[in-house]
């Protein structure tokens, strides 16, 4: 390979900005917002956590990403070949060059939980549409859910499912299908989650669910609330793993990014704010704990899909969209591992999908295991799961923000940034440079001292 930032003419580019925004906001619009936005924010006491997450989007995700997907479009490669060649051109120190590494292998290990999360998803789709619900209380529900945990042999097949097929879509390449699928999904998931908060106003319960979301205090907050509300920013935007990157890298020139940016991010905290409205009402409705951790939703919800009229119906559509919502975030996280075993190593796609796809598979088996019959081997207190959603969301997210921040802020060209970004006005420019340089890497330096114990507030 030539080693130029000219795309080779046999890289592929999406068709339109559309398929670019759709296979992003398909990336991004995941298990993050409906899962685990929901459970922890319930653990970290609602609406101060919110707001921190809120903010942690607007001036540190949204600058990120535009950063990211430009880095991405720059390199025109795979992370860690498009970052190594950005690094050279600048004549910057190699060091640089963990910030493509660590994207590959952050992906890499987000992947390993997301495809057995992703399988709760798909299992509840039968369950649902068999009536399984209907009429069961929080209890019955509860142990449902419990049941289906300490099943390693059931997690295992639907884990095996979502990574089949995530192999099989990947492997087709990116244009065959992927557009369509989330032109379908975006509208029916937001219709059937605005259904369900339709459904959480008549609880009777709404009013406390709204306001322990939205209203802050601060009081509840920990340090550790900070951290992961900062992580989760970079999580649910698809940052720093590779994913939007990769993406930003098939992406054509004359693509505006900052605009491409807000859209992305809109729809994302859009869907994750109406899953929190749909699900807290139903949380304090039922006497549920909003801390109750990641069965939160595979509760709540079908407590609600039992007792609402067409809730067999609504609750097979609502699962299976979530599982179509999840793999269209898992595929963008396999893409860069693919895209780079193919690149750097000349590796059919077939081979490099087998290769990935049997490491996280052996991931995949230990996630599932941790959840059962390994629940004891832990590590610093943390299960295998735990450790995986710890390391990434907690450190290599936000250090890879932090990363890419100094380096698209202090160490390239300005004008490669200028180019790329392509913003408007140039004070528009010089608002997104001096977050770059200044607000985003000094609010991580904080969060990061501050779970640290170096600096309080
Ligand atoms: N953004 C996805 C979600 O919210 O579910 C998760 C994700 C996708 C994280 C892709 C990282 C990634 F590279
Ligand atoms: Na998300």
């Amino acid at each position: 390979y030539s080693g130029s930032t000219k795309s080779s003419p046999t890289r592929v580019q999406w068709s339109t900005r559309m398929a670019f925004i759709l296979a992003a906001v398909g990336s991004a619009v995941g298990l993050g917002n409906i899962w685990k936005f929901p459970y922890i924010t319930g653990e970290h006491g609602g609406g101060a956590f919110v707001l921190v997450y809120l903010g942690c989007i607007l001036i540190i995700g949204i600058p990120v990403m535009m950063a990211e997907i430009a880095l991405g479009r720059r390199g025109r490669h795979n992370p860690a070949q498009g970052i190594a060649t950005l690094v050279r051109e600048a004549g910057a120190h190699p060091f640089w060059k963990i910030i493509g590494v660590m994207a590959l292998l952050c992906g890499f290990m987000i992947l390993m939980f997301y495809t057995v999360v992703a399988g709760w998803a798909f299992a509840y789709v039968p369950k649902a549409a068999s009536g399984s619900f209907v009429g069961e209380n929080g209890d019955t529900i509860g142990s449902m859910f419990g049941g289906m945990l300490a099943d390693p042999i059931a997690l295992t097949i639907w884990m095996t499912v979502v990574l089949g097929l995530t192999m099989g879509i990947v492997l087709r390449g990116l244009h065959g299908g992927l557009e369509k699928a989330i032109n379908l999904l975006m509208p029916g998931l937001l219709i059937l989650l605005l259904i369900l908060v339709g459904y959480a106003m008549t609880s009777g319960h709404f009013m406390e669910g709204v306001s322990f979301l939205f209203k802050a205090d601060f009081s509840k907050m920990t340090g550790t609330g900070f951290l992961v509300a900062l992580g989760h920013a970079f999580f649910t935007l698809s940052l720093a793993s590779g994913a939007i990157m990769t993406y930003g890298s098939y992406l054509p020139e004359n693509v505006s990014i900052g605009k491409t940016t807000m859209i992305i991010a809109i729809m994302d905290t859009v869907v994750a704010l109406a899953a929190g409205l749909a699900i807290f009402p139903l949380v304090f409705a039922n006497g549920l704990e909003p801390g109750a951790g990641p069965g939160l939703i595979f509760v709540t919800l079908p407590i609600a899909f039992g007792q609402m009229p067409f809730g067999s119906t609504f609750g097979t559509l609502f699962f299976l969209l979530l599982a179509v919502a999840a793999l269209t975030s898992a595929i963008s996280m396999l893409e860069p591992t693919i895209s780079w075993l193919t690149e750097k190593f000349k590796m059919t796609r077939f081979k490099a999908c087998m290769l990935a796809g049997s490491l996280l598979w052996l991931g995949g088996l230990g996630v599932v295991a941790s959840l059962n019959i390994g629940s004891e081997w832990t590590l610093f207190g943390k299960t295998f799961f735990d450790m995986l959603d710890y390391l990434t969301s907690s450190w290599l997210m936000p250090l890879g923000g932090l990363l890419m921040a100094i380096f698209s802020g202090w160490i390239l060209k300005k004008t490669v940034m200028q180019d790329e970004l392509g913003l408007s006005s140039a004070i528009m420019h010089q608002l997104w440079l001096f977050t770059m340089r200044y607000i985003t890497p000094l609010a991580i330096i904080i969060v990061f001292l501050n779970v640290l114990g170096i600096v309080n507030f």
